[in-house]
């Protein structure tokens, strides 16, 4: 089973499950803001923009996720990517920055 860190707690989760969706089972969260203002992993909102260390799937943003994080505060050279469209495969580190969009 993969792993995830994130703010200093360690979560196992089944290959290919979402990040967003490990973390917020986990009682953790992508999003700096309340999740319930998010669009609930619909790539539409940018706030559970992370950094990931590790490999996930697809290792790059899919036409949905750059369209996104093509749109500000968000740029694609920031590297960050959409917690709710990724897919953990392999164990991970996140960090999620500062700001509502977590792009700082
Ligand atoms: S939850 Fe809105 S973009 Fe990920």
């Amino acid at each position: 089973m993969p792993t995830v860190e994130f703010q200093g707690e360690t979560v196992e989760c089944e290959t290919g499950e979402t990040l967003r969706d490990v973390l917020l089972d986990a009682d953790l969260s992508p999003h700096n803001g309340p999740t319930a203002v998010s669009c609930h992993g619909l790539s539409t909102c940018g706030t559970c923009a992370v950094a990931i260390e590790g490999t996930v799937e697809p290792s790059s943003p899919g036409a949905r996720e750059r369209a996104r994080l093509k749109f500000p505060p968000h740029s694609l050279e920031s590297g960050l990517r959409l917690a709710c469209q990724v897919r953990v495969t392999d164990d991970i580190v996140v960090r999620t920055g500062e700001g509502f969009w977590g792009q700082k």
